[in-house]
């Protein structure tokens, strides 16, 4: 049975990642700092898979409790989530961003040196700004950053790619579009902290009641209805384009160069549009109001998805009704 350390796997994407990996077969390992998650989510992790992974409270960043995980554990592979997500913190302190997620993967990139485990990294669309044309590819040019925690993404793929480039690792970088939902079973999901700073977990408070009205930033934008256009994936389809690319590094030891992938569903929904059909699959009225633009918003963001289709033989299958019921059953769920 293949280890794989899951970075970062009491957190959003990584716990309904290390679910689908240990249906796989996989044995997983869980190192996390907790930052910005719980402990109780491997129990959720537990009531799904029947399995409670191994679990490490350590800070990535601190090199030495991560060695000492490695001398305990054979790693196969990484999948590295661990990272601070915050777009507008990291313009507030841009320090912790360039720190936590840069000096994390230096480590995790050092240590899979000497020990010949594969890396999967979590990217992001943010990596192409405002795109010159739609979809974006992953030949898309890669555009200045707009964010402290945009340009460690784009930094961290420069250094995996060096390092590749440099060395026997082999990686795999998975940019995600939005990811939004949870788990069927609703044993896992997204917590956020505080105020939520995305669409989907501010939209489901105001539905639940917690919160008064959703704010849309700008309707003057040039799309058919004047807001922004994302491309919104599901969670679950997320995590199992990682199982993909967990099986093709350890398939294909050291006879791959560096690839990187969009993961999105390659369609493009406007911030009226989503509300309408949360509206439409609920039934539930949502308050809202149409505000000013928020500073550094992208205009409209879409993935061509091909690469990802043909080479990893992956296609998100769930489209955005489905998803925001995914997302509306989480958050009844929370009582
Ligand atoms: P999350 O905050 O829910 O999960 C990240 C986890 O990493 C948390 O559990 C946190 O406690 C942990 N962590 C942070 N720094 C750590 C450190 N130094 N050592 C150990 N653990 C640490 O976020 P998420 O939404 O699941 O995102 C996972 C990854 O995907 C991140 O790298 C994020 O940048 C990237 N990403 C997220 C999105 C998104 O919209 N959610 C989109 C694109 C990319
Ligand atoms: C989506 C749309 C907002 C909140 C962020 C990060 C990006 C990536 C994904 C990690 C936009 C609008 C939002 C609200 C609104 N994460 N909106 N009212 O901006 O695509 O990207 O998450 O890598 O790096 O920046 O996602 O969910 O914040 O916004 O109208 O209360 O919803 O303007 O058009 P975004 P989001």
């Amino acid at each position: 049975m293949s280890k794989v350390l899951v970075t970062g796997g009491t957190g959003y994407i990584g716990s309904h990642t290390v679910v689908e990996l240990q249906a796989s077969g996989y044995e997983v390992i869980i190192a996390d700092d907790l930052s910005n998650s719980k402990k109780e989510v491997l129990q959720g992790i537990e009531k799904i898979s029947g399995i409670l992974p191994t679990f490490y409270e350590i800070d990535i960043c601190n090199k030495p409790a991560v060695e000492a995980l490695f001398d305990q554990h054979q790693i196969d592979a990484i999948v590295h989530f661990a990272a601070s997500k915050a777009v507008g913190e990291s313009v507030e302190k841009p320090l912790l961003y360039y720190k936590n997620n840069l000096i994390s993967l230096v480590n995790l990139l050092e240590i899979a040196h000497g020990r010949n485990a594969s890396l999967v990294f979590s990217s992001s669309c943010t990596v192409y700004g405002e795109p010159d044309k739609l979809p974006v590819t992953e030949r898309s040019p890669i555009k200045p950053a707009i964010s402290p925690y945009g340009n460690t993404k784009q930094i961290g793929e420069e250094i995996i790619r060096d390092v590749v480039e440099a060395t026997q690792i082999q990686a795999i970088s998975l940019r995600y579009f939005n990811p939004i939902g949870a788990h069927d079973s609703v044993a896992i999901g997204e917590y956020p902290q505080g105020v939520p700073n995305n669409l989907v977990p501010y939209l489901m408070q105001v539905a639940a009641g917690e919160r008064e009205q959703l704010s849309v930033f700008g309707d003057d934008y040039s799309t058919p209805d004047g807001t922004c256009i994302r491309d919104y994936i599901h969670v679950v389809d997320l995590a199992k384009a990682h199982v993909i690319a967990v099986d093709r590094l350890l398939q294909s030891k050291n006879d791959k160069p560096y690839e990187v992938f969009n993961l999105g569903t390659g369609k493009g929904y406007s911030v009226l549009e989503l509300i309408k059909t949360f509206e439409q699959v609920t039934g539930v009225k949502l308050n809202y109001a149409i505000v000013d633009r928020r500073a550094g918003d992208i205009e409209k963001v879409y993935a061509d998805t091909t690469f990802a289709n043909d080479v990893l033989g992956w296609k998100a299958g769930k489209e955005l009704d489905e998803m925001l019921l995914s997302s509306w059953k989480w958050q009844q769920s929370l009582g």
